[in-house]
């Protein structure tokens, strides 16, 4: 195992552990940091790689690294083409602009991160109306049925239209859930009949293809375009693809510039997202490490789910002092949906899941060993922060 220190973080790069003792014990005073998979740092492969990456003028006649980058995506995704964007809800963004005119509905389900933690931009910016809709087929999921009805039949004059269905798997504030290949086809299949669009927030479209044992591109069969992030848990600082047909990618290319995110020399941004790619089978470490932790939770009476991936959602009596109370015990958590969420990821070790579980007992008992050295930057900003403040990824 080789651990680095870095701006007063703990680094520990190799994921085995084959001691976790020994390792709880080189973990000190640090927090465990398990408030998304977005925390991670790139790896020293990723920063070699971006610092010898070959680069073009992306906004005037292309990147190569870049280009090759979206070329793998958009074969990984069954999809014509696609397009790199510096973040998830940019690439949202860019699906919903081109999908919806001004006044349109749309339906997703509820909790879906295009209505609650996108600031509105699927309303603001694309003029969507949103309709969100309930989990009637299980945890994230919605039925054929409720999407026939909510799509309703062309009305009035002065009614609504709706025009695009928006899905998103995994499902971030249902705990990570998973959308299967055939209950994802069943709901294209209504949206089509009621002809409506489907654009497919894949932001974690990895872990959910990962968690069914299925290629991405049997989750995105029939949508016309999907989103997916390449900085949550595969540990690219930055970065997602949105993916559809040639002309869509025409189109989006022009609103990312329209958004800013023309990014010339990208390559250097996409060199990481190329080395990204190659880690979506070790996102099965991180739901393994995500059902031990969710275990453990049990074990100290926690009402931990089963998670189906990296999320595990936990309800709480007392979000914000249940929080604050993790904090000082040195693991950090986030709020999402009223409840507190621990995220595993690739900078996560055993041995961070078996010191995280040892400190939540002690939060449990009231008691912590847990003492944070006064130089601790790290931990100094999270107790400064409003602990429950909600996330927005
Ligand atoms: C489901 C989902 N979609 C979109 C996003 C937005 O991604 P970004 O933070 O890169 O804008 C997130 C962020 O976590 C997410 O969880």
């Amino acid at each position: 195992m080789t651990l680095l220190r870095s701006a007063g973080h703990l680094l520990v790069e190799s994921v085995t552990v084959r001691s976790p003792s020994r390792a709880r014990r080189a973990l000190g005073d640090q927090p465990v940091d398990l408030r998304s998979d977005t925390v991670t740092r790139p790896t020293a492969q990723m920063r070699a790689a971006m610092a010898a990456a070959e680069v073009g003028d992306d906004v005037l006649d292309g990147d190569p690294t870049l280009r090759e980058l979206e070329t793998r995506v958009a074969g990984m995704l069954g999809a014509a083409d696609a397009l790199w964007t510096p973040s998830g809800t940019m690439g949202n963004l860019i699906a919903l602009m081109s999908h919806l005119r001004r006044g349109d509905a749309f339906l997703a389900p509820e909790g879906a991160h295009v209505l609650d933690a996108e600031l509105g931009t699927a309303a603001w910016l694309a003029g969507g109306m949103p309709r969100p809709l309930p989990h009637d087929a299980g945890p994230g999921r919605v039925s054929p049925g409720a999407v026939r009805r909510a799509a309703g039949a062309p009305g009035p004059y002065y009614t609504l239209r709706t025009t695009l269905l928006c899905l998103e798997n995994t499902h971030n504030a249902s705990g990570g859930s998973v959308t299967p290949p055939e209950q994802h086809a069943a709901v294209v299949a209504a949206a089509r009949g009621s002809k409506l669009a489907v654009h497919l927030d894949g932001a974690r479209l990895w872990n959910a293809a990962v968690a069914l044992g299925v290629p991405p591109a049997a989750l995105t069969v029939g949508a016309d375009t999907v989103q997916v992030c390449l900085s949550k848990g595969l540990g690219a600082p930055v970065g997602s693809v949105v993916a559809g047909s040639v002309e869509f990618v025409e189109e989006a290319r022009r609103l990312r510039k329209m958004l800013g995110g023309g990014i010339r020399q990208g390559g250097v941004l996409g060199a990481a997202g190329l080395l990204a790619l190659d880690r979506v089978d070790r996102l099965a470490e991180d739901h393994e490490r995500a059902r031990a932790l969710a275990a453990g939770l049990r074990e100290r009476g926690w009402a931990a789910p089963e998670p189906q991936t990296n999320i595990v959602l936990v309800a709480v009596a007392d979000l914000e002092g249940t929080l604050r109370r993790l904090t000082e015990a040195g693991v950090r958590a986030s709020a999402m949906a009223g409840q507190v969420r621990l995220m595993t990821h690739s900078d996560l070790t055993d041995a961070h899941i078996a010191a995280a579980l040892e400190r939540i007992g002690e939060v449990e008992t009231g008691r912590t060993a847990y003492a944070p050295a006064p130089r601790d930057g790290l931990l100094r900003s999270t107790t400064s922060r409003a602990p429950a403040r909600p996330a927005g990824r």
